[in-house]
């Protein structure tokens, strides 16, 4: 009796492996002649694409029928925008010396911290988080809608839980269905997502206690000269932001109310950090679940990110906030999105926002950096 257990016992372990083992990817197929920052198509990119397009028009459509404000389709909840000054360092290496890196300057920041989840529900609560910085007063030739704005996008994760668009369509599905555990742990052991699923409990689990005492990622890449590169965004060593304790007792609203102590009293600083890729295979460019070690190429420092001191807590300045538009296609050619996941952002963003902004009947401009609430 005892062995036909250890028999069993064994034969679950041995699907376990295995599904972790299938669930690792990479999911896209990589040439074996696979070259530097070369971006390679997934099949039935472009239907995917538009199928993702849709499936959020629709679940946007659907969630705000009965509203007054149609919110974001993901990252719908801001813990405020804040202004500040993104600071290009004048000893950026030579190889990263492109857009915006380009020369030593600063220019004026709107950010926008958020959560990523769909659904309200106490910050606590383990949740991706956001961090879109658009970068004001930007010359030169763009690749999407906006002519003199540069946005980075990053997120408290280094890597996305699924790496293809074609399995992001299933898991936005899923969520949208209100059954996201159905995409993990669906179907026999052999089709479980359990890597995804390792990396979404990576991701709730990680205790955040302020947005301007955590670090964030790109997780996709994007063009760098002749390169491809992630981004980084770090607390600046011993800044008043740079080490917080999670609050004892945390409110439902506690992020945003951290940033409301936080800047109440002291100016926050960011390190701005690029990372190249170097080996086309251990960092690829078509699968950002994959994570790009720093021991084989390093983040490097090349602009500073200053918030001064201020008021950011009002009705008017996040109407302001609601009304932007992030979008990692507002960006400089030198800098444009690469990989799979974010051409199919480039078929979301816009249409969300355009859908958004017109059922608010508000018309998109873009900001001067001179916009003051207080
Ligand atoms: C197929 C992949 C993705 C889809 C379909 C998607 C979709 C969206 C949508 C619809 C929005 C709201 C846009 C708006 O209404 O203006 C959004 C916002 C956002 N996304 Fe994604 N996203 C994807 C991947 C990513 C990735 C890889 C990141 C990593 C940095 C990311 C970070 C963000 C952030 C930070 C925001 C909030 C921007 C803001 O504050 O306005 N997303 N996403």
């Amino acid at each position: 009796m005892l062995k036909k257990i250890a028999y069993i016992l064994m034969g679950l372990v041995a699907l376990l492996v295995l599904s972790i083992a299938i669930g690792q990817g990479p999911y896209v197929e990589i040439p074996a002649d696979v070259e530097l920052g070369k971006e390679y198509e997934f099949p039935g990119e472009a239907a995917i694409a538009e199928e993702t397009a849709q499936l959020m028009i629709n679940s946007i459509e659907e969630r705000h029928k009965n509203d007054d404000l149609t919110l974001r389709d993901a990252h719908p909840f801001a813990h405020g925008c804040v202004r500040g000054s993104f600071q290009v360092q004048s000893e950026v290496p030579a190889s990263m010396r492109h857009g915006v890196f380009a020369a030593a300057g600063s220019y004026p920041v709107w950010i926008r911290f958020s959560n990523g989840g769909v659904k309200r529900k106490p910050d606590i609560e383990g949740d991706i988080r956001g961090m879109g910085i658009k970068l004001i007063g930007v010359p030169g030739p763009k690749v999407g809608p906006e002519k003199n704005t540069q946005d980075f996008l990053v997120i408290t994760n280094p890597v996305m839980p699924a790496g293809d668009p074609g399995e992001y369509l299933e898991l936005f599905k899923a969520a949208i269905g209100g059954k996201p555990m159905g995409y993990f742990l669906g179907g026999m052991p052999w089709d479980w997502k359990l890597s995804a699923f390792r990396k979404v409990i990576q991701i709730r689990s990680r205790e955040i206690p302020s947005m301007l005492s955590t670090r964030y990622w790109s997780t996709v890449p994007f063009r760098l000269g002749e390169t491809a590169v992630k981004y980084s965004v770090r607390p600046c060593e011993g800044a008043p932001n740079a080490e917080r304790a999670m609050p004892e007792y945390p409110g439902d609203n506690y992020l945003r109310e951290t940033m409301v102590e936080q800047l109440g009293e002291e100016n926050a600083c960011f390190d701005f950090m690029v990372q190249a890729q170097v080996d086309p295979r251990l960092m690829p460019v078509e699968d950002p679940a994959v994570d790009w070690d720093e021991a084989l190429s390093p983040f490097v420092t090349v602009a500073k990110i200053e918030i001064p001191a201020q008021t950011f807590d009002t009705p008017a300045q996040h109407r302001f906030c609601e009304n932007l538009t992030l979008n990692p296609f507002n960006s400089l050619e030198a800098h444009r999105p690469l990989g799979a996941l974010n051409r199919v952002r480039k078929q979301v963003y816009d249409r969300i926002a355009e859908y958004r902004l017109k059922k608010n009947a508000v018309v998109r401009t873009e900001p001067t950096g001179a916009e003051r609430f207080e």
